[in-house]
């Protein structure tokens, strides 16, 4: 799946969408070029106290001017030192990382690409990318942001945990409400939605692809917190521990406990 590279990464604008989430444009070299929907990259810290990256999702790629947006939240110090830099400054960055979502399968299908929260940015490269119907369910505390560019390539339906827009509750509750049907999904955010969208998927056979990224630390296989429980589908239910980071974070549903 492409070949990881470190680049010295050029800002190239960041804004704050809302409270904590920052939208950041970098200029890559050859990374924008490899990069595919549902990767992601590591981002080094520039302030040499911290040794281990940050693992942040792509979120866009313009593969012209070989640029690579990241959507991130602010969780820490890591994502709080990127979040204070402007345009002009440098950072370090390993990628394209992991392993993607299978964009050219959902060819000519109904797509649900679900996501919660700050997991909702990789699905936008991937909306863009595939051909096929997209229907995009994206679940909110209260705020929406990205919903707009959603737009352009396919249905968007909002769910918010207080009912300030679309449904209210989670993305489940909004396929029940709309009574939407899928030939594939595609999804990304915390562990909860996931697990919810897991057994939806199984009951009904189908495919669904999970990103798992929620849950890394560092991103290049150093810290091992990452590591999940999967099961290989063929053999009799062997339980082996896989590191999302570097096995993922895209899992197809039946490969992964949660
Ligand atoms: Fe650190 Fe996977 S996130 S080993």
């Amino acid at each position: 799946m492409g070949n990881k590279r470190k680049e010295e990464c050029r800002i190239v604008s960041q804004e704050e969408l809302l409270d904590g989430i920052y939208s950041m444009w970098l200029q890559t070299e050859e990374i924008a070029e490899e990069a595919l929907p549902g990767q992601f990259l590591s981002l080094y810290s520039r302030d040499g106290s911290r040794i281990l990256p940050r693992p942040i999702s792509i979120c866009e790629i313009n593969r012209e001017k070989k640029q690579i947006r990241l959507v991130y939240r602010v969780a820490g110090k890591g994502t709080e030192e990127f979040s204070r830099y402007h345009p002009g400054i440098s950072l370090s960055v390993v990628g394209p990382l992991g392993n993607g979502f299978p964009v050219k399968e959902a060819e000519g299908k109904t797509v649900f690409l679900m996501g919660g929260g700050i997991g909702i940015p990789p699905l936008l490269e991937t909306a863009k990318q595939i051909r096929g119907d997209v229907k995009v369910i994206a679940g909110y505390r209260d705020k929406q942001f990205l919903t707009e560019e959603f737009a352009r390539y396919g249905g968007v339906f909002v769910a918010t945990e207080d009912g300030s827009v679309g449904t209210k509750g989670n993305v489940m509750d909004v396929i029940r409400e709309k009574e939407l049907k899928a030939d594939m999904i595609m999804a990304c955010g915390p562990t909860p939605m996931l697990k919810a969208i897991k057994a939806y998927a199984e009951e009904r056979g189908i495919p669904c692809y999970l990103s798992l990224e929620e849950r890394m630390a560092c991103g290049i296989g150093a810290c091992l917190a990452c590591v999940c429980q999967s099961k290989e589908v063929d053999a009799h239910s062997h339980v082996h521990n896989k590191r999302i980071c570097k096995d993922g974070p895209v899992f197809l549903s039946t490969e992964v406990e949660l």
